[in-house]
């Protein structure tokens, strides 16, 4: 691996360390906008249960407890250092029970079947070590009729070809791809 990869991983795509603190601030910064767009696409509903995968620094998160009053988030990522990042931005939303944030990878969520109505991931799903699994696996954890986006930001090194056939393949329905000139995301839905 060329050192500017590894450099640029634990900044960014598992944080650890100095980098990986450096990298939770300019995420803060930089991702939440098209965080924000990502959760006006999904049409969060105050009722809803919803799940972030690889929330990094929390920026999203915090949004999302605004828009569900009723319903509860969760949230998952591979980053110890994130984790503590994202725990400590949402901590009154915790302590009241409305969020939980788990240390985990997406490939085995510690969630039951069919527990969430939408979950989404911002710039995460181009650093999973197997994002097939990682998309079965939410696919699991979604109710029959649920929705989940893919956000990404034209510098995640995502490409957009190719991501809705890998949601049509995980068994997602009517995956479409949404693009400004800044942020692309694709949406789909699990099958009734
Ligand atoms: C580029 S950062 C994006 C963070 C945040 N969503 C944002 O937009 O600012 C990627 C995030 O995905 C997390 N991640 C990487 N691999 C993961 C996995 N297998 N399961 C869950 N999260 C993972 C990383 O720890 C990191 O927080």
């Amino acid at each position: 691996m060329s050192v500017t990869r590894s450099i640029f991983l634990r900044a960014f795509g598992r944080p650890r360390g100095f980098l990986g603190r450096l990298g939770g601030v300019i995420m803060a910064r930089t991702n939440a906008d098209c965080g924000a767009w990502v959760t006006e696409l999904l049409e969060i509903e105050p009722g809803d249960n919803v799940l972030e995968v690889g929330f990094g620094p929390g920026v999203v998160i915090q949004r999302l407890v605004k828009l569900v009053s009723v319903g509860r988030v969760a949230g998952i990522d591979a980053s110890q250092e994130m984790v503590e990042q994202a725990r400590t931005r949402n901590r009154a939303a915790i302590q009241h029970g409305h969020v939980e944030l788990r240390l985990g990878s997406v490939e085995r969520l510690p969630f039951d079947d069919a527990s969430f109505d939408k979950a989404l991931a911002i710039n995460s799903m181009q650093v999973w070590p197997d994002a097939a699994a990682g998309l079965r696996e939410i696919r699991r954890v979604i109710k029959p009729g649920g929705r989940i986006a893919l956000g990404f930001t034209r510098y995640s090194g995502q490409p957009r070809e190719g991501v809705v056939e890998k949601l049509v393949t995980a068994g997602f329905t009517n995956a479409r791809l949404v693009e400004t000139d800044e942020w692309f995301c694709i949406l789909a839905a699990k099958p009734d």
